[in-house]
């Protein structure tokens, strides 16, 4: 049977994880989103093109059939506004008839608030869920009954749109059911039910990738709450979701080479210096959806390991590490707080400090150097950033199975790294 894989970002998101969905997803079948909303921004560069996609997988870009899940929060704009940038797309698309429609009430209340979220509509949305009654799914857009249902859930949002400066009800409303049914026309071939198309495809033997939204910290049960996002960004989390069988997929987590954070919420090894905007700078590090620049830390041990642990990584994928190059930076091993260690990432980080272990260094390199270092293997990279690679795998006790030293799809490390990564471990055990 084909190597089915789910990407999971390791840390607070945007670790690359479409660059590596994107190489991947050159002998795979279907690509799938499980989580998230448009707050998660993917770029692809490949043939010398960039496209961002805000809803739809990343594997639209090759043409692979995609599917969206039944925990997707979509706004029917951003999916549009994606179809248009693939549009020479010829592979099959799936929206989950269950998947949550981001409306435009949602927006109107997700001003950003204390948690500093990408005002995406996706929290709103997330309480209509757990209300059982006020979400809009898939099924209710394209169905004869969405006027009824519609008129429902903003009787019960009355008071507080009324509260937003909304004064009539009644020209919301229309305008509402107008938009909504210029998108039930155009998004109703395209709903089906994701989880059972993802289950015959792998009963035929065809190769299945589940791409992650966010990172793992910003889970809603397992991230560092209440500064989190409103579903699950774990893997578990995206097997219950789809109702798929975890024991036909590989766990591959995506940890940047360094970690990088947006909005509010602890982040333990920030880096408030120049390294930290010469980090930021040089991996581009402002938001693909919001623009938002996003806070740089040092590299971050213990985090990973709860990362690896929650989610059962098989391998991992260090990305963007020619961002490091030619920089001194070393890595938090252990948090302290007055007097008392710990190698486990707590639940409240606050008054935890980062015990950071050794300096690493390598120097910088150009493309035409990256390439060849790809060519060559593993083997070739710099002493001073296999040393790092390899001290990272040691921390997780998880193999290195991809190692990516720029935006390109082709300049990417995979011969040999899981081998020589798999060594040093053992030599641990
Ligand atoms: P929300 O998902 O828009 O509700 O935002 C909740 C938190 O998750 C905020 O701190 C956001 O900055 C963060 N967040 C949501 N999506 C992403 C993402 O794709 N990358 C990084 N952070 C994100």
């Amino acid at each position: 049977m084909a190597e089915n894989t789910i990407i999971i970002g390791a840390y607070w998101g945007d670790e690359g994880k479409g660059k590596i969905v994107d190489l991947l997803a050159a002998d795979a079948d279907w690509v799938a989103r499980f989580n998230g909303g448009d707050n998660a921004g993917h770029t692809i560069v490949a043939e010398g093109k960039k496209t961002i996609l805000h809803i739809l997988p990343s594997g639209a870009v090759q043409g692979k059939n995609v599917a969206i899940g039944p925990d997707v929060f979509v706004n029917p704009e951003a999916l549009l506004k994606d179809l248009q940038s693939v549009k020479d797309y010829k592979g099959r698309i799936v929206v989950d008839e269950r998947a949550h429609v981001i409306m435009p009430y949602h927006l109107t209340l997700d001003d950003g608030g204390k948690l500093g979220t990408t005002k995406r509509g996706i929290g709103p949305a997330a309480e209509d869920r757990a209300s059982r009654t006020r979400d809009i799914t898939f099924s209710d857009l394209i169905s004869e009954k969405f006027k009824e249902k519609l008129h429902g859930v903003l009787k019960e949002k009355e008071l507080m749109l009324r509260n937003t400066g909304l004064n009539s009800m009644a020209d919301y409303e229309n305008e509402i059911y107008r938009t909504s049914n210029e998108y039930a026309s155009r998004v109703r071939q395209l709903t089906g039910n994701a989880g059972l198309e993802l289950h015959n495809a792998i009963q035929r033997g065809e190769k299945v990738i589940l791409e992650g939204a966010q990172g793992a910290l910003l889970d809603i049960v397992h991230g560092t709450r209440p500064y989190v996002t409103s579903s699950n960004t774990t893997a578990g989390g995206a097997f219950a979701n789809l109702g798929l069988n975890p024991r036909h997929f590989k766990v591959v987590g995506i940890a940047k080479a360094y970690p990088t954070r947006v909005g509010e919420g602890p982040f333990p090894t920030e880096l408030k210096n120049e390294l930290g905007r010469r980090i930021q700078e040089d991996g581009h590090e402002f938001g693909a959806t919001t623009g938002r620049p996003r806070k740089a830390g040092m590299p971050d041990f213990v985090a990973l390991r709860y990362s690896a642990r929650i989610n059962s990584f098989d391998e991992i994928a260090v990305t963007k590490l020619d961002v490091l190059a030619g920089k001194e930076f070393t890595a938090a091993v252990k948090y302290e707080k007055g007097g008392e260690t710990t190698e486990n990432f707590p639940f409240r980080l606050e008054g935890w400090q980062p015990v950071y272990g050794k300096t690493y260094y390598f120097e910088s390199f150009t493309e035409a150097e990256a390439e060849r270092m790809c060519k060559e293997g593993y083997t070739s990279l710099p002493e001073g950033m296999r040393e790092y690679l390899e001290d990272v795998a040691a921390a997780i006790k998880t193999p290195i199975s991809m190692v990516s030293l720029s935006p390109k799809r082709e300049i990417t490390v995979v011969k040999d790294a899981l081998e020589e990564t798999r060594k040093c471990l053992t030599w641990l055990m």
